[in-house]
């Protein structure tokens, strides 16, 4: 199955916790892509749902398609956020990221009542860093606060290359006006000690692992959806 037909199966099984005057949290990515366009099916039909956009790129699908928005600042306690993830661990544990909308993806999952993660198959690992760990960062200081990276990663026996995230050959800019690292350490058995050393570093503005926010995970494959819980 191809994996376009995947997410769609995902972002469909999601769309059955979406009922109706739920206040949405919206997430970023081409798998949340998918649920927005079918969500906004469901509004032409007549659902009423409100939501967060977790991204400047999500908030014009969701206008181009007839989704009605709030922000955070209108809406500061939501029912429901769905989002895709680059990886799915233990515990449903995430690394996220891989978009650049790290930071408001974060803070609008953590303003959920419940966080929705809809993703293929081959997101799902028994540890997660595989996928490079996006790390958001000041622009203020990076070459101090990669120093101070590496070394708080060294201290707990991870190592590996840190990049500038770049794009078009420039560095590529958040939708709050930051730069994204991404750190290739491999496996990472330790995701909550890494997670406080890295909030410790004052350039860093957030990171890509979400510990303990993710209630369920709805994985596509080619025999079915299945459904973890946490
Ligand atoms: C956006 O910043 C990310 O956290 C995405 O949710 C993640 O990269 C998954 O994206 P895809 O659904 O495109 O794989």
């Amino acid at each position: 199955m191809d994996p376009r037909t995947l997410k769609i199966k995902a972002a469909a099984e999601a769309l059955t916790y979406v009922k109706d005057g739920m206040r949405l949290g919206i997430g970023t990515g081409s798998t949340a892509e998918e649920f927005v366009r079918l969500l906004a099916e469901k509004v032409a039909a007549g659902l009423d749902v409100i939501g967060v956009p977790t991204s400047e790129r999500t908030a014009a699908l969701c206008q181009e398609l007839g989704v009605k928005l709030t922000t955070l600042e209108e809406t500061p306690v939501l029912d429901l956020t769905i989002d895709g993830a680059d990886e799915i661990g233990p515990e449903l544990a995430l690394i996220k990221g891989g978009g650049g909308a790290l930071l408001r993806e974060k803070i609008v999952a953590a303003a959920s009542a419940q966080m929705v993660v809809i993703a293929d198959e081959s997101k799902n690992v028994d540890t997660l860093g595989r996928f490079p760990l996006p790390i958001e960062v000041n622009r203020f200081g990076l070459a101090a606060t990669t120093i101070a990276i590496e070394k708080a990663a060294s201290d707990l026996d991870l190592s590996g290359s840190i990049t500038l995230r770049m794009t078009g050959g420039e560095a590529f800019v958040t939708d709050g006006g930051h730069l994204i690292l991404d750190a290739s350490f491999g496996r990472i058995p330790d995701t909550r000690a890494l997670s406080s050393a890295l909030h410790a570093i004052p350039g860093v503005v957030e990171h890509g692992l979400f510990l303990g926010l993710a209630r369920v995970a709805i994985l596509a494959g080619a025999d079915g959806i299945r459904t973890r819980t946490q």
